[in-house]
């Protein structure tokens, strides 16, 4: 099959899996050249198949050869035309790539929300590697099944209270369009928060700690987006935001708990805004992202995900040099938080149009990277080439 990017409405319908491959190489380059560190024995990580997740899987693995059990939900190629999920083809070259380096590592693909999942899971810990030393919760999704009751919630990303105002930006066309952000409803809130909130977070925790498969020091951490001012209305105000404000109180309650039992911590941290499949749905928030990689870039600042997470485990997970705020929450966003990069995005998105949104925006790095995450635009692949997928998605499970 020869995969050409096929994009509906800004969503990336096919994905190419050697592109896949080198997003992951890339990002393990990345990390074997800034250098080994120490870090966990065995981490297990909700969401490792793509963005946050999977920089955080690849920076544990390849700068502290910890062994990485990783739960994700990905479909695998079928048929003529349907190529799989971009996380399907990252689990599958994660795989390689850490089989090649002697590294251990486990992937389960299904509903991380189920008890069945969290059984296999705690039940493979237990036998295979006795403990964990670290929890990562990396999650995004739009549903959740709650297995108590067996009811499905879905999340929304709207505003609360007034709609908000802004663009998104069209992929295809490489443009600006109106849009409009609308308040929610009481249940659509409340919906969210069940969803991305951290009561699926306190159900693995508490079922890791009730089989004993948590280690002394053990740490869980959940990632958080806070952003600034100017991502307040549609992100820390709006729903998604009173969703990790949930998952901040969850935080607090585990934090006592870990530290009791087993000296250990319950952290949430903010990460930078990056392109991810995830964040790519919130709307207006793509146009802050591009004006913010132009920003940083310009202030030789700027990060993706691998970057990241390396600096995060390395000097403020594992290292000393922390950074937190007055919530004890960690702020690897540090840097997109910095005083004069804001001031710069908030001039840039006052006076941001179509006429000028190639200029005085990265919308082309931006898209790139969108791009990359499905497999698209890096030069040394060659993209005539005819790919057996069938061969190719010979996924460990
Ligand atoms: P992503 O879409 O790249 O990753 C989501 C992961 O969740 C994937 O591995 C997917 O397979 C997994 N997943 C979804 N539903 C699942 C289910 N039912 N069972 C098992 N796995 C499931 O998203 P991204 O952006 O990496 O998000 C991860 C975390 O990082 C989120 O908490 C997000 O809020 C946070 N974050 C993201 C930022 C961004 O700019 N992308 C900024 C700051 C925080
Ligand atoms: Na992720």
């Amino acid at each position: 099959m020869i995969i050409q990017p096929a994009i509906k409405s800004n969503i990336c319908v096919r994905v190419h899996p050697l592109g896949c491959k080198e997003n992951v190489r890339r990002q393990i380059e990345f990390v074997k050249q800034s250098g080994e560190f120490k870090g966990p024995k065995t981490a297990l990580i909700i969401g490792g198949s793509s963005g946050y997740g999977l920089a955080s899987r690849i920076a544990l693995g390849f700068g502290c050869k910890t062994n990485t059990v990783n739960v994700s939900f990905e479909m695998e190629p079928r048929g003529a035309t349907r190529t799989g999920t971009a996380g399907w083809w990252n689990n599958i070259f994660f795989q390689q790539f850490a089989k090649e380096e002697g590294l251990s590592f486990k992937d389960f693909v299904g509903d991380a929300f189920s008890f069945e999942m969290k059984e296999v899971v705690v039940d493979y810990i237990k036998k295979k590697y006795g403990k964990i030393d670290l929890l990562i919760y990396s999650l995004a999704s739009n549903r959740r099944t709650d297995p108590r009751d067996g009811v499905t919630y879905k999340s929304v990303l709207k505003s609360i209270g007034d709609e908000v105002r802004g663009y998104s930006i069209d992929i295809t066309s490489l443009s600006l369009k109106e849009e409009i952000m609308e308040p929610a409803t009481e249940e659509e809130i409340n919906n969210t928060i069940k969803v991305m909130g951290g009561e699926d977070w306190q159900m693995w925790v508490e079922m890791l700690s009730e089989a004993g498969v948590l280690a002394d020091d053990f740490k869980t951490i959940a990632y958080t987006y806070l952003g600034s001012p100017a991502t307040y209305p549609i992100y820390k105000d709006g729903t998604i935001g009173q969703a990790k404000k949930h998952l901040e109180q969850t935080a607090a309650a585990l934090d006592n708990i870990v530290k009791e039992k087993y000296n250990g911590e319950a952290l949430i941290s903010s990460s930078k805004a990056i392109v991810t499949k995830a964040s790519i749905y919130i709307p207006i928030f793509p146009v802050y992202g591009a004006i913010l990689y132009k920003v940083m870039k310009k202030h030789g600042t700027h990060e993706g995900e691998i970057e990241q997470k390396y600096r995060f485990f390395k000097e403020m997970i594992y290292g000393n040099e922390r950074i937190t705020d007055e919530e004890s929450r960690v702020r690897p966003d540090n840097l997109e938080m910095d005083e004069q990069v804001q001031s710069e995005v908030e001039d840039i998105l006052k006076s941001v149009s179509n006429e000028n949104v190639r200029e005085i925006t990265d919308i082309e790095g931006f898209i790139d990277d969108f791009m990359k995450i499905n497999g698209f635009n890096f030069d040394n692949v060659d993209y005539d080439e005819d790919v057996d997928l069938e061969e190719l998605a010979k996924l460990e499970l």
